[in-house]
């Protein structure tokens, strides 16, 4: 059995701020991050367009940012943590700084703010076009700085430790006691005790096929949890992004930052119509539930693969030099953006809902704290305002820090069993999860999407319960592998999803079925439909 005093889960921004906090404040402490691909992997390694805070008190308020959120989150974010969040937002960004993480200056030496969907006013820093990949390198840097924080790549965290797994007698509170976890070279099984837990695990996209995300981004913890029986919630609302560049691939896909949209870029269809106006006033800055639901319902009427984003007429220097790697992924195929609109298409992006949470990240299972892409906060509501993830992982990091700073743990239960895989085998073949895993995508896509309705998602709860059997089926008798377990996550993702969409039977923000009660919103999109 392996001990630490705090065993985080995840090294995107989530889990490494807080690592780096607690291990600061505790040098006697350890603590220990399992991460399942190499240590920068993350959905935060690809954050594109920024970190969303309000510095220009001249020209912005926090008062704007908050009503900026809550508009974007269509009545249903939690307006409290909405205003703590935001106003944290600078002291948590001046300490990413401190810690080395550069951001874009403008001429007169402040930092550049660029503007996305949903903002009043311009308040996003970056870095470039490559954010997040300089939050990630920041972080790890400083992490590596601290002789008490180990990170183990390649490990794979199964289960969460709960009651379940031990030989008590059935309590009415479900504590977390560390997790099982994979050695992904060798196999091996470890066992963490651990005295605190942070679930840190990012995001779902890969549960679509066609998705902004990368492969790492299964839902891991948030099935975990759910296996664990903490509260998910919000399931629902999962964020597509509008502009994800179109290829004919399916799988992961390049992101065209919602900030080129704020440089300038105009929405086309083939005929060079710019459609984005007759939706919604803000036209190309709407929120992003809007653009990509209307983007879906130009698609429908045309029958069309994708549309356009012309950025023809904007300053091609400017351009370059905000969105350099952008300029360079559309070369490497074929578009150069000063003559080629860039073919673009919504695609699964984010995960609004997830592990309940309360503002110091403490899950429904004592223990266990939550914080990033895998956490419901209430600070996204229905639709996340572009660049307002960042914030939120690094302020409830910080928050779960606090808390634990505070409130000393309490050593616990002690005599934890190993995994069991007795009766498990070696199997011939593996191909059955592949074969689930293209059903499961496609069930998404074809039943799941941006436009929903009750018969549809009725038709995914029985594909979904064909494929779940076969998954568990095979969880149960053969020696487990990444894949399999992914898989099997991924799984429970979409019965969340799925179940928590029949549940809303009013449309709000990223969640639109076409047989559930109109609002005003809705409205406009169904008379187009
Ligand atoms: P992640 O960064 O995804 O990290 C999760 C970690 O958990 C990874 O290290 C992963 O390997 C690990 N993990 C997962 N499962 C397991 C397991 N079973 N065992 C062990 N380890 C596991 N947001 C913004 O605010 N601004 C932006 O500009 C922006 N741009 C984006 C662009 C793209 C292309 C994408 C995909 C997202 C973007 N987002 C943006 C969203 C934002 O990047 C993420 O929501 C945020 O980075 C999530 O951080 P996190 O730490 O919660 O999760
Ligand atoms: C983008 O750069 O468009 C992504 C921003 C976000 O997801 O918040």
């Amino acid at each position: 059995m392996v001990k630490t005093n705090f065993l985080v889960i995840g090294s995107g921004v989530a889990g490494l701020t807080y690592a780096i906090k607690i291990a600061q404040r505790f040098p006697e402490k350890n603590v220990l991050i399992v991460t399942k691909s190499d240590e920068q992997e993350s959905n935060t390694k690809y954050a594109q367009g920024g970190v969303a805070v309000v510095l220009d008190l001249e020209e912005d308020s926090f008062q704007k940012h908050i009503q900026d959120t809550l508009v974007a989150g269509d009545g249903l974010c939690d307006a409290a943590v909405v205003e703590m969040v935001i106003k944290e937002g600078p002291k948590r960004l001046k300490e990413l700084m401190l810690w080395g993480a550069n951001f874009d200056s403008n001429a007169s030496g402040k930092l550049d703010l660029g503007i996305e969907g949903g903002h009043s006013e311009y308040r996003v820093v970056h870095h470039k076009d490559i954010t997040g990949f300089e939050i990630e390198r920041a972080l790890l840097q400083q992490v590596h700085t601290l002789p008490n924080v180990t990170v183990l790549s390649y490990h794979f965290a199964l289960d969460l430790i709960t009651e379940h797994h031990l030989n008590v007698p059935k309590s009415k509170t479900i504590s977390c006691y560390g997790a099982y976890v994979m050695d992904q070279k060798t196999g091996a099984i470890l066992t963490i005790k651990a005295d605190r837990t942070v679930l840190a695990s990012g995001g779902i996209g890969r549960v679509y096929g066609h998705t902004t995300n990368p492969i790492i981004a299964t839902g891991d913890g948030i099935a975990m949890a759910y296996r664990a029986k903490a509260e998910i919630k919000d399931m629902e609302f999962v964020q597509f992004h509008p502009t994800a560049l179109y290829t004919h691939k399916e799988g992961s896909s390049f992101l065209i930052s919602e900030a080129v949209r704020g440089l300038g870029g105009i929405l086309r269809n083939k005929n060079g119509h710019r459609f984005m106006p007759d939706y919604d006033k803000r036209a190309e800055l709407a929120s992003r539930d809007i653009v990509s639901q209307s983007i879906d319902n130009e698609l429908k009427k045309s029958g069309d693969t994708h549309v356009f984003l012309d950025c023809t007429h904007l300053d091609i220097a400017v351009f370059k030099n905000h969105f350099p790697n952008i300029y360079q992924e559309c070369l490497n195929h074929n578009i150069a953006i000063e003559k080629d609109w860039i073919p673009v298409v919504p695609a699964s992006h984010y995960l609004c809902g997830g592990i309940v949470v309360d503002k110091n990240g403490k899950t429904s299972v004592a223990n266990l704290f939550a914080c990033g892409e895998c956490s419901q906060t209430g600070l996204h509501g229905a639709n996340r305002l572009a660049s307002n993830s960042l914030l939120e992982a690094l302020v409830y990091a910080h928050n779960i820090f606090e808390y634990h700073a505070a409130h000393p743990a309490v050593s616990l239960y002690t005599a934890i069993p190993d995994w069991n895989d007795e009766g498990t085998s070696i199997p011939k073949e593996y191909v059955l999860i592949q074969h689930n895993l293209v059903r499961l995508q496609a069930l998404m896509r074809d039943y799941v999407g941006i436009v929903r309705s009750n018969s549809r998602l009725t038709k995914a709860v029985r594909h979904l319960d064909l494929i779940y059997n076969e998954v568990e089926e095979l969880y149960r008798s053969v020696k487990i592998n990444t894949e399999l377990c992914e898989l099997r996550n991924m799984v429970n993702v979409a019965h969340l999803i799925i179940g928590q969409s029949l549940q809303r039977k009013h449309n709000k923000g990223g969640y639109y079925n076409v047989d559930n009660v109109q609002t005003d919103k809705d409205s406009l999109i169904k008379e187009l439909l």
